[in-house]
């Protein structure tokens, strides 16, 4: 039985990254621009309708809801070349809406106006589903559409559908160049309370690592965000193979999950992928060899992760799921994973086993492939703390000079007060706190177990 995956893309990044994603699932799996299954596509084994459901004449229709508060970025897939496979039903745009106008605050408070309608798509996707699993969100922490509107959805969902999962792959701002949203501090850090809070795992993206990455791998000094959104689409694609292909193992998301996050708060996966060639990125490199060891170590490289986070003396892997795409050996694997061990190229958690979880998927058969093997990494890594330390800072630079205020005081939860800050940052050092436990040996002994460690 499928585990169904409804997806919501909300505001500019959410939406871009989403369109991406979709185009490479259809190619992924044989699908046309208009939703038909190409004639080539005959091989079968892969589950489609896991992110896609079938309609009266047998087109495939995305399991996803796009929603934005300004209509560019929406009205450009709706007329792009994939304009037909979506369901038009699940678009919520207002026709001249300016956008949420980079305030987390109004995009929150948009969230009261869409309700209605927004939990009418979901209850209908739901309802449509067999067996649903979890609700896949799309959005960037730091404008305010994604990040706000992102946020009202979280608490909602958590809500409405107790049961089901909630994943969200949240692209964070490039923080050492200040980002082009003044307010990103305020908004990323109202948004990353809820999905501390309301989330049960996150796979934190940055536009800084994402830069540097293009800068690497593609030497693209100033990659556009179709590259970057490219590699975003890449990242989510491999991560989903094992749900899209499914073998004995990972072959639904809580069993992901559970594999990655042994302790509900630490929730926080990085990725790593490799190699970015041209048959998933503008521009991609070409490779001359690659082989089960040279992915594996690539992945464990810092410099492969698309996150900015600053290793410490004590940061160290949690857990490690790698997923080997292409012609790999089982032989092949337990002899990298042997390699690794003897020089030591992973620091696990003292508290529990150390040890990489490999899973060997399927290639899409559709899809020419100019390298043999590639892999993601997904990695609960303790590092990603100095993220939300870096971002907790330059929120109390802002909020020390009082600055840029105003356009929050409008509206609620700010009209009265400034709370909603003071509990939001309370949680954010709670979370790193968290991170900083985890460290340590005694990180689940009985004693701090009471005080919801784990
Ligand atoms: P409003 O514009 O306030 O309505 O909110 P929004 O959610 O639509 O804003 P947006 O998604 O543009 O959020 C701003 C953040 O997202 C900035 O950090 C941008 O650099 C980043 N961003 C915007 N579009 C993209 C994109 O297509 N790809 C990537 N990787 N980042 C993006």
């Amino acid at each position: 039985m499928p585990r169904e995956i409804i997806t919501i893309q909300a505001g500019q990044c959410g939406n871009s990254i989403g369109s991406q994603f979709w185009q490479q699932l259809c190619l992924e799996h044989g699908i046309s621009q208009d939703g038909n299954l190409e004639d080539f596509a005959t091989e079968g084994g892969d589950r489609k309708d896991v992110f896609f459901y079938q309609s009266d004449d047998t087109r495939y229709i995305p399991r996803a809801i796009l929603l934005d508060l300004e209509p560019r970025v929406i009205h450009g897939i709706q007329t792009g070349p994939y304009k037909n496979i979506y369901n038009p039903e699940n678009f919520h745009v207002p026709k001249d809406g300016g956008g949420a106008g980079n305030i987390w605050a109004l995009g929150f408070n948009a969230g009261e106006n869409v309700y209605e309608e927004v939990m009418e798509m979901l209850d209908r996707e739901a309802d449509g589903s067999d067996s649903l699993e979890a609700f896949m969100l799309l959005h960037s922490i730091a404008g305010g559409t994604g990040s706000g509107l992102g946020s009202f959805l979280l608490e909602k969902l958590n809500d409405r559908f107790p049961k089901k999962l909630i994943q969200t792959y949240s692209v964070f701002p490039d923080m050492a160049n200040g980002g082009e949203v003044v307010v990103q501090p305020y908004n990323s850090l109202l948004a990353l309370r809820r999905l501390t809070q309301n989330a049960d795992s996150v796979v934190v993206l940055d536009n800084g690592a994402l830069t540097r990455i293009a800068a690497d791998r593609l030497h693209v000094q100033e990659p556009s965000l179709t590259q970057t959104n490219q590699l975003v689409s890449t990242v989510m694609c491999a991560s989903t193979t094992t749900l899209r292909y499914p073998g004995y193992m990972h072959n639904d998301l809580v069993g992901i999950i559970a594999s990655l996050i042994p302790t509900p708060k630490c929730h926080f996966l990085m990725t790593s992928y490799t190699p970015f060639t041209s048959d998933s990125v503008n521009q991609g490199k070409t490779v001359r060899k690659t082989t089960v060891l040279d992915v594996m170590r690539r992945l464990l490289q810092p410099k492969n992760r698309m996150v900015s986070a600053m290793p410490t003396k004590q940061s160290c892997y949690i857990s490690i799921l790698n997923i080997i795409q292409g012609e790999a050996d089982p032989t092949d694997v337990h002899k990298s994973l042997l390699r690794i061990r003897e020089r030591k190229l992973a620091t696990f958690i003292p508290w529990g086993p150390a040890s990489i979880q490999v899973a060997l998927t399927k290639k899409s058969p559709y899809i020419p492939m100019s390298h043999r093997v590639s892999g993601l990494m997904l990695a609960n890594h303790t590092s990603v703390a100095t993220l939300f330390e870096r971002l907790l800072k330059q929120y109390n630079v802002l909020r020390k000079r009082g600055a840029f205020l105003e356009q929050y005081k409008k509206v609620s939860p700010f009209t009265d007060s400034l709370d909603e800050f003071d509990e939001s940052k309370a949680v954010v050092q709670d979370l790193i706190a968290e991170y900083k436990a985890a460290e340590q040996k005694d990180y689940l002994s009985p004693e701090d177990m009471g005080e919801g460690h784990a």
